[in-house]
């Protein structure tokens, strides 16, 4: 089973090429640019692939609100080609989406059929992207996750550490919440999706929601960073984490309140036993000591 990867520089890009034990070719943007129709055209003509894998997309959420352009051609372009690219080579995608689909009024944990309600370009143009890809190629995968972490590439996990690093005191928002997931176990998900692709030569497609458990706030997360951070001596020194509200921390787009994703879909369609979120911040925080 070939699988081609776009997006090979990003969280969830390094973590495929890590994870994989399939004949996995990864390509950054110099070599597979997801907006440009003949940069994907000559990457499958030249890797011929049996799956295609999008971890490739605009994720910079507030400053997509002065490059929508970019956010558009990224987010919603992008996955159009890919998916229109696919088709005419006969072989399924598989995509990742965000929570960001989602305004986040509602009282409970998102399902798949929720209407979809961004509340900024970002989330638009994921939106977009999603509904390209489902008019484009019946044989897809959109998996929808929140709050990407891992050792490589800009994320609250990395950030937390290096405010700790400097300063005695945190202010961290209290009132979003959401599932922490790591890019590993993002990767395991599609790897695994592309072993029953491969045994039986199809897959339940559609759309999954996918996160890891359990949903905290940001605030909540944080605490938990910085205490297994001073476990691990990645801080020498104690932190006092302070729960403030979102109205404390502007930013440019409002972020939905409630993040929360049911994946009961996706555990009952597929078979994989996941690590909470926790665990996963173990591993990533005993590879950025190493690293240290
Ligand atoms: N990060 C989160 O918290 C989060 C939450 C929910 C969902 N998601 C979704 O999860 C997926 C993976 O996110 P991530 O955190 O791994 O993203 P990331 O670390 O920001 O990586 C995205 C990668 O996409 C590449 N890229 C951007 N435009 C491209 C283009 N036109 N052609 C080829 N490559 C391009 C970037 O390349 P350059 O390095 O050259 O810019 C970057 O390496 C995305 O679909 C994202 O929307 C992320």
């Amino acid at each position: 089973m070939r699988v081609l990867v776009a997006g090979a520089n990003g969280q969830v890009g390094q973590s495929l090429i890590q994870r994989s034990s399939h004949e996995l070719v990864a390509l950054d943007r110099g070599a597979l640019d997801i907006t440009q129709p003949h940069s994907i055209q000559s990457a499958i003509e030249r890797h011929r692939p049996d799956v295609l894998i999008n971890a490739a997309a605009y994720t910079a959420v507030d400053r997509a609100e002065r490059e929508s352009a970019l956010a558009v051609a990224g987010n919603q372009t992008g996955p159009a080609l890919l998916a229109a690219a696919c088709a005419g080579a006969g072989i399924p995608l598989l995509h990742i989406s965000t929570d960001y689909v989602f305004d986040g009024t509602a009282d409970r944990p998102y399902v798949e059929t929720d209407p979809t309600q961004p509340l900024g370009i970002y989330g638009q143009t994921k939106c977009a992207g999603e509904v390209a890809v489902r008019a484009a190629l019946p044989e897809h995968i959109i998996l929808r996750t929140s709050w990407v972490f891992s050792a490589h590439g800009a994320n609250f996990v990395r950030t937390m550490l290096r405010l700790a690093d400097t300063r005695d005191q945190l202010s961290v928002v209290d009132d979003q919440f959401g599932g922490p997931t790591g890019a590993d176990t993002i990767a395991d998900a599609l790897l695994g999706m592309v072993d029953r692709y491969r045994d039986t030569g199809a897959l339940p497609w559609g759309t999954y929601h996918f996160s890891q458990l359990p949903h905290v706030s940001w605030h909540q997360f944080a605490c938990e960073i910085i205490r297994q951070g001073r476990a691990r001596g990645l801080l020498d020194h104690d932190i006092e984490v302070l729960p403030v509200p979102s109205s404390a921390y502007p930013t440019t787009v409002e972020r939905p309140k409630n993040s929360r994703l049911d994946r009961a879909k996706y555990d009952q369609a597929f078979d994989l036993q996941t690590p909470s979120w926790k665990a996963e911040l173990a591993q990533v925080l005993g590879v950025l000591s190493a690293r240290s």
